[in-house]
């Protein structure tokens, strides 16, 4: 995963390049960088703020040999990907909130932003899109972020150099990638159970199928979020978890 690195000064989002280079027959593996986007997505419609030179913005062109109902699995992997990154860079503390947010000091760290083609037996290419707070100063967020976001430097003290980083997700991705296709998702699941925020926390789910308050128990064998909740254990493909008390 990014042997041939398409390198931008700037983009509108680097999910976007690499869709597009994905729908020209891009190859498994490329990886799209930008210094900066200027309409940088998350999840849900939201925007992802993305400064010059101060983050990591990257999308990974994937073409996995699964068939749709499982692409899911490779979220919940970058996640893990990325968090173990974080940690390696000093972030002991960094953990996942479901499906794929990694936080410290229960802030925003970095996020996961998956689209993908399929046809109906077999996904044709993900773009797997990772976004990391690396050197942002508090003064480099919107203020609407200033009390949810954090960065790596924010955390650590001190800056990290951003290929270093860059390329340390790049690798941790393809070794997740490579135990994927050769294990399935188990090792994934227990990876990302270790590095779960979520698991045993009293969450509120809102924005899937329904509003929902109850005690996350786990992850299935398909990456849905196991809910306990007055009424019994429901299942959560989507939505926004809030954690509910440290
Ligand atoms: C989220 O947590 O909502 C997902 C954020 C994903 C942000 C990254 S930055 C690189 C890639 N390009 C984008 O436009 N988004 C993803």
């Amino acid at each position: 995963v990014g042997q041939t690195l398409h390198w931008y000064e700037e983009v509108g989002s680097t999910n976007d390049v690499a869709k597009g280079l994905a729908e020209e027959g891009a190859l498994h593996g490329e990886v799209v960088v930008a210094e900066r986007q200027t309409a940088g997505r998350g999840r849900r419609g939201r925007s992802w703020s993305s400064p010059a030179r101060r983050n990591v913005y990257l999308s990974a062109v994937l073409r996995p040999d699964l068939p749709p109902a499982r692409a899911p699995e490779l979220t919940l992997l970058a996640s893990v990907a990325v968090c173990q990154a974080v940690r390696q860079a000093g972030v002991a503390a960094a953990g996942i909130k479901w499906p794929n947010d990694v936080l410290a000091s229960g802030r925003k760290l970095a996020g996961v932003l998956t689209e993908m083609a399929a046809e109906v037996e077999r996904v044709q290419w993900v773009v797997i899109g990772i976004g990391v707070n690396v050197n942002a100063a508090a003064a480099d967020f919107p203020e609407e972020l200033r009390g949810v976001a954090t960065s790596l430097l924010l955390e650590r003290g001190a800056p990290v150099p951003r290929a270093l980083f860059a390329a340390a997700v790049l690798t941790a991705l393809e070794e997740w990638l490579d135990r994927h296709a050769d294990e399935g998702f188990g090792p994934v699941r227990a990876a990302w159970r270790e590095m779960s925020d979520t698991l045993g926390r009293e969450v509120r789910i809102r924005g899937g199928a329904a509003e929902l308050t109850g005690v996350a128990e786990d992850i299935d064998e398909a990456g849905a979020l196991l809910v306990r909740t007055a009424t019994g254990l429901e299942r959560v493909v989507a939505g926004d978890v809030e954690l509910l008390r440290p």
